[in-house]
């Protein structure tokens, strides 16, 4: 399988491991790339940046590609963070959620394919106006911070029409049939994290992990709730897809009341640092029903790879 993507980065499949603050460290990171895709280190709005600089050494030893996925709106209080991130020079740093379009022209400077992430045809219009080198169109059902206006399908279908630049789809592709699908419809590729939640290289907890692999594909909810207990700072407009739970419950519809709770807030930071998932945020998209196991990245990524035998099934079935 050879997209632009596969081409530009010499991947063997035409998958990104999306960043994930939490969970894709430097390991998950050099894991992915080692077994062929492109993988990417997720820096969340509190990491320091000799975090940063050490876990970016750690996905460089793989001797592959890798990537950075930074928040623009953290960017503006963290500048360290695009600091380190320069030095670093990794092959693909997105910017995503918030004002991205400062970054574009002092990354791409420095030799970095830019990427953000797009929930809309308008953002995406925007991306192209910016600058970046390739979209990601992101769909509703994905798992972490994002829109939740436009599913997977339609996002990708408009976004493909809308521009001439390399588009990738994320969202609830949790199995190499998804990724035949986004191909087929033209994309260059999946950018794909729930899929690598619980690899054995991956950062998640192991609480967490038990919960991910029972949770059915009706399990994930979409809003502010986690945001306003933690206050990390995440403007109200990106809310995130994460594992209903009874704290999601008991505050659902009551988030400008969180925001200035501070026992709930004690109690939210409490359950986080004890990996308490009746409280904390999980965050996973609806593709979550589809974990069932802890393997490794190269597993995951050896399966990706059999989307050839569904694209080949697809094109067998066309009458000339
Ligand atoms: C646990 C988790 C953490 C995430 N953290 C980030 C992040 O730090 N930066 C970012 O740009 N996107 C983040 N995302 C979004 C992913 O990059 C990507 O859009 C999403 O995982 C794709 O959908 P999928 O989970 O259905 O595969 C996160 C997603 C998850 C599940």
């Amino acid at each position: 399988m050879r997209t632009w993507l596969t081409e530009r980065f010499g991947l063997t499949v035409p998958v990104v491991g999306a960043p994930m603050a939490g969970a894709s460290g430097g390991a998950l990171t050099a894991a992915i790339s080692s077994a062929g895709g492109l993988g990417m280190l997720g820096v969340g709005s509190a990491v320091s940046a000799d975090w940063i600089r050490k876990q970016g050494a750690v996905a460089a030893e793989s001797g592959k590609p890798y990537g950075v996925g930074l928040m623009a709106w953290a960017l503006a209080e963290r500048p360290e963070h695009l600091d380190v991130v320069l030095q670093l020079r990794p092959a693909l740093v997105s910017v995503s959620f918030g004002d991205y379009t400062p970054y574009v022209e002092p990354l791409q400077a420095a030799g970095v394919v830019v990427a953000t992430q797009a929930g809309t045809v308008a953002d995406a219009r925007e991306a192209a106006a910016a600058g970046v080198d390739v979209i990601v169109a992101r769909g509703a059902e994905a798992g972490g911070h994002g829109r939740n206006a436009v599913g997977t399908l339609p996002l990708l279908q408009a976004i493909l029409d809308a521009v001439d630049l390399p588009v990738l789809a994320a969202g609830g592709i949790s199995s190499a049939r998804g990724l035949a699908a986004v191909l087929a419809a033209g994309a260059a590729g999946g950018w794909i994290g729930t899929a690598f939640l619980t690899c054995v290289e991956a950062m998640t907890a192991g609480p967490a992990r038990r919960r991910l692999i029972e949770a059915d594909e009706t399990a994930t909810v979409y809003g502010t709730v986690f945001d306003a207990a933690s206050r990390a700072g995440w403007p109200d407009e990106f809310g995130g897809r994460a594992l209903r739970n009874a704290f999601f419950d008991d505050w659902e519809g009551r988030e400008a009341s969180l925001k200035s709770d501070d026992a709930a807030h004690e109690r939210f930071t409490a359950a986080v640092r004890a990996a308490d998932v009746t409280t904390s945020s999980l965050y996973a998209g609806q593709g979550v029903g589809a974990l069932d196991r802890e393997p490794t990245a190269a597993e995951v990524l050896a399966h990706f790879a059999s989307a050839d035998t569904y694209l080949r099934a697809a094109a067998n079935n066309l009458t000339t």
